[in-house]
């Protein structure tokens, strides 16, 4: 498929299924150059095997993945990683008896195809901007939640990414730490990196978020402007079916 128009990823009918459930059926969403676009429903609806199907973690079953026009649909992580697209995970699992800093630096030298000049400033370089506050040779496993998120995020910035996406970056901060975490997403769209980020939080969702698409029970059942699209009465029932807030 030639690639005519600005996505950055597209699905096309993508379908997985994990023996007889259906968790995501015919999605056809896109996200274009340069925005933060949300990805969201209830619990369950098959959320992150999107994510998955779209990093090459998970492959889907039918359909096609297509990243700034080339086909990916069966690649694996690490070819969609050295095509530009990172991503974080739901519960981030970095090497617990690693360092922080050597966390971040394993992301950067099997993220990038080139050897890197010099991986260990590489890696400051990132944690500096996602403001990791605690000592770099902090080991991965004393880190509570908000440095494990902050911590992933470096680490999926390590390989100099065109693309991230993020699962649930925000579930389990506190309050007080959600802005702060904002404004870093923020600052990453604003170096030219493409979002795609599946949350629940709406304050997250509707500050950061210029488009949203809406999946339930593995179905889209909306995609447009984030004004729109969270006033659709649909979207709505979607989330007043299931009274689950995390
Ligand atoms: N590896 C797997 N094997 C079997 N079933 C799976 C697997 N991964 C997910 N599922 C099922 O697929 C469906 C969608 O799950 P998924 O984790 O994608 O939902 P989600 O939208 O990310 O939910 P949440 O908001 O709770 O994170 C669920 O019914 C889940 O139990
Ligand atoms: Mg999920």
């Amino acid at each position: 498929m030639a690639n005519n128009n600005n996505y950055v990823i597209e699905t096309t009918d993508l379908t997985k299924r994990f023996g007889g459930l259906v968790a995501v059926n015919r999605v056809s969403m896109n996200v274009r150059e340069g925005e933060i676009m949300g990805l969201i429903g209830p619990n369950g609806a098959g959320k992150t095997t999107l994510l998955n199907a779209i990093a090459g973690l998970n492959n889907a079953t039918s359909g096609a993945v297509h990243l700034f026009g080339e086909e990916t649909t069966t690649c694996s992580p690490e070819e969609m990683c050295h095509k530009g697209l990172s991503r974080t995970f739901q519960i981030p699992v970095p090497f617990p008896k690693l360092s922080v800093l050597d966390n971040v630096m394993v992301a950067a030298v099997f993220g990038h195809k080139k050897r890197l000049k010099d991986p260990v400033k590489h890696a400051r370089e990132q944690l500096s901007f996602v403001e990791f506050e605690l000592p770099e040779d902090t080991l991965s496993e004393q880190l509570n939640t908000v440095q494990l998120k902050r911590l992933d995020l470096a680490r999926a910035l390590a390989s100099n990414p065109k693309v991230m996406l993020l699962d649930e970056l925000a579930s389990g901060l506190t309050e007080r730490e959600l802005e702060p975490l904002m404004k870093i997403i923020a600052k990453i769209r604003d170096k030219g990196i493409t979002i795609l980020m599946v949350e629940h939080i709406m304050q997250v969702i509707m500050g950061l978020c210029e488009r949203l698409a809406v999946i339930n029970f593995g179905n889209k059942i909306a995609e447009g402007p984030t004004k729109e699209v969270s006033q659709d009465p649909k979207v709505i029932e979607a989330y007043l079916g299931v009274e689950d807030e995390d």
